[in-house]
């Protein structure tokens, strides 16, 4: 039998693991370890549409059923739900756990709008749901539509909220109450009348919201959407480019999305330290400075109450006398550096020698504190 080992993520599972058989595979995990995190450590592709490992698994959408058997019993469950247990024997791609995916699938799109006008699909990429309705052969017209879901208007600036596409998941509730702990959103109604809503159906900008765009990543629908970026991209040419936000010093990672060599927005970088964690900055305006017509390109000095362009010669030579001038007036702990986030670690470091041996205070600091 082929073995398959991973890396498991603590030295407590190297002690304590199991040994289950995927697919006629044997697979190690840890003791503590549910189906689904050794399916997909070890590299089996089971489509998940509830699942988000940062809030935790729902069992909701039942799409990661897999055949299992223990002690000579067969039955299907929940991978993102059930624990693995040792010598359990897991069947990820049967016939009936196939079809079976095929008709939960058609069902949920049953209650959606045409995969057509999908605008996550549309303008970022193929969502979760549409690529596993394509991987499963689901079709959206395979059961009789469902009143679609009564849109929000909401005119914030960011979130556009259309769901029609909403599949009652709850991953955008958990991600806000759980994740971000902002408990912006919540779940009202029961059933196919069931939404998601802010409390007393305010929009989102009455609402505690900090537009953190975390319920937008983690949707795997089109039901939540980033406003700014609906219209200028197409999901076939936008680009991605791994990234580190510029805005403060914390570095989150994101995706610069580009088309036609132009920044459209960005994603977050699920695999940086951040672990996709963004906020209102870095989800919806780290890039739009780079296109400011008021981004300073050379040297100012004002002259007479008005700003003109000068040389960085004339600009430095200012500067060192202005600097030279307070410090020999009032001492150097009357000057205080401000140093820039946004700057390499290396002119970071520079610039505190600058403060420290240069001008001879320990006044230097930035959001990062150098
Ligand atoms: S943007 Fe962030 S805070 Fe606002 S609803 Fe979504 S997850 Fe909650
Ligand atoms: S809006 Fe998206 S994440 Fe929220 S419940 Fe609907 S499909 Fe799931
Ligand atoms: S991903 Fe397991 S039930 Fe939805």
């Amino acid at each position: 039998m082929e073995r398959v080992n991973y890396i498991p993520q603590m030295t407590t599972e190297l002690k304590n693991k199991l040994n289950i058989s995927v697919n006629g595979i044997e697979v190690s995990c840890g003791t503590e370890s549910r189906i689904l995190d050794a399916l997909q450590r070890a590299g089996f592709d089971v489509p998940t549409l509830c699942y988000d490992e940062r809030s935790g698994p729902q069992g909701t959408c039942r799409l990661c059923l897999v055949d299992v058997e223990i002690d000579g019993q067969t039955q299907q469950v929940a991978s993102c739900t059930a624990f693995a247990a040792d010598g359990m024997k897991v069947e990820t791609h049967s016939d009936s756990i196939t079809e079976y995916r095929k008709t939960i699938l058609e069902l949920l799109l049953s209650e959606t709008s045409s995969p057509a006008n999908c605008p996550r699909c549309l303008y970022l990429k193929k969502c979760d749901l549409h690529y596993a309705a394509e991987e499963y052969g689901a079709k959206w017209d395979a059961f009789e539509s469902l009143v679609p879901r009564e849109k929000a208007s909401d005119d914030n600036p960011f979130i556009q909220r259309d769901y029609d596409y909403c599949i009652s998941c709850f991953r955008c509730t958990n991600i806000c109450n759980d994740w971000e702990q902002v408990g912006a959103i919540t779940v009202e109604g029961r059933g196919q009348e069931s939404s998601i809503s802010t409390f007393f159906n305010n929009n989102l900008l009455e609402s505690p919201c900090t537009f953190c765009g975390q319920c937008i990543n983690t949707c795997p629908t089109g039901a939540l959407t980033d406003r700014k970026i609906i219209g200028t991209t197409s999901a076939a040419n936008v680009e991605r480019t791994k990234s580190v936000c510029p805005y403060c010093g914390v570095g989150c990672g994101i995706h610069l999305l580009t088309e036609d060599g132009q920044i459209r927005g960005t994603e977050p970088d699920f695999g940086a330290p951040s672990r996709g964690s963004l906020c209102v900055k870095g989800q919806f305006a780290s890039w739009e400075f780079v296109k400011s017509e008021e981004r300073l390109k050379y040297p100012l000095l004002k002259e007479d109450g008005v700003f003109k362009r000068a040389s960085w010669d004339d600009a430095l030579n200012l500067i060192t006398s202005r600097f030279t001038a307070i410090r020999d007036e009032s001492g150097p702990d009357s000057l205080v550096l401000w140093s820039s986030a946004r700057s390499v670690t290396e002119a970071n470091y520079l610039m505190q020698k600058f403060a420290r041996i240069g001008i001879g205070t320990n006044n230097i600091d930035n959001c990062s504190r150098t």
